[in-house]
């Protein structure tokens, strides 16, 4: 099998490079081809003719999405629409990485597939328009949404986390957010088994379990060692400029379905805090 991951500069474009063994792999990023040039994306995929295309290229900067929606849209939509169609046109299969941000939050019981989208942020806006175009343009596409990323290579809440602990008696964190958080590594793996099983459609990819922003950093200083407190506050206290779900637990019967099983957010954590002292 021969892919092709857009965004492979990202933190989890690089563990997709990292983890993927046995295949010819391209990885490209901005500086190779901006996903916004349908022309240069065409172009690179007649000239490459990957059988997978993993599309993990984003604006992923949710707050700075609210100031600058062009550039939200022209990425996170418009870009994954030139890929699908230049993937269409070349016969090659698609994964698109979108995001828990499409969904409003508002159940308390795992986002399904096939449960309403309703974005409230301009980013989340942007990946749920991106979806519903993707499976116009290219419906046997596969779509899968992820959550809380966190492993080595780029800014990531683990590491922010360590950093205020060493330097900070306590730190205060939001306790009305819950979501899955998602170990790159884990998703990597996930993501290559789901090309290899042909997959097509919505898939939730997540680590399995949840949690608070609050109850994930006093699990990080916890693991670490650290006698930092951790403080829970309300989503509130700590105004953002985008808003984010209250709840945006994934379900995880979509993978299932393809046989495949994602360690706890524990376990993923405890991987990951290994690794980073090592
Ligand atoms: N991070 C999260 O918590 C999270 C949660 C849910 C879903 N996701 C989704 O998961 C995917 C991967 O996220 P990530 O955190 O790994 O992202 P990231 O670290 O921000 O990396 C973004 C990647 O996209 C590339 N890129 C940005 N603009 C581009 C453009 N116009 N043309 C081509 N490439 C462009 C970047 O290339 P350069 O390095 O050259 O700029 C980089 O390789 C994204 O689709 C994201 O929306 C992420």
């Amino acid at each position: 099998m021969k892919a092709m991951i857009l965004g492979a500069s990202g933190l989890l474009g690089k563990v997709l490079m990292r983890e993927w063994q046995g295949d010819e792999v391209v990885g490209l990023s901005s500086r190779d081809v901006d996903i916004r040039d349908a022309s240069g994306v065409r172009q690179l995929v007649e000239r490459t003719r990957p059988e997978w295309i993993v599309l993990a290229a984003a604006y992923t900067n949710v707050d700075d999405c609210e100031s600058d929606p062009d550039l939200a849209f022209a990425v996170n939509r418009d870009g994954p629409v030139n890929v699908a169609q230049a993937a269409r046109q070349s016969g090659t299969k698609l994964v698109f990485l979108s995001s828990d941000y499409v969904f409003d939050g508002k159940k308390t019981s795992p986002y399904e597939t096939g449960d309403a989208r309703n974005p409230q942020s301009v980013y989340g806006r942007s990946k749920a328009e991106a979806e519903v175009r993707l499976l116009e343009v290219l419906p046997g596409c596969c779509i899968a949404r992820t959550s809380w990323l966190f492993g080595a290579g780029g800014k990531c809440f683990p590491d922010t986390i360590l950093k205020l602990a060493a330097t900070r008696p306590a730190l205060d964190v939001v306790d009305d957010q819950r979501g899955s958080p998602t170990y790159t590594v884990d998703l990597a793996r996930a993501i290559i088994a789901l090309c290899r099983s042909a997959a097509r459609g919505i898939v939730h990819v997540t680590n399995a379990g949840d949690c608070s922003w609050f109850e994930f950093a006093r699990e990080i200083v916890k693991g670490a060692g650290l006698a930092t407190e951790v403080r829970p506050v309300s989503s509130q206290q700590m105004a953002r400029p985008a808003p984010r779900p209250a709840y945006s637990v994934l379900s995880p019967k979509s993978l299932q379905h393809y046989g495949i099983a994602m360690p706890t957010w524990q376990n993923a954590l405890q991987r990951y805090l290994r690794q980073r002292k090592s």
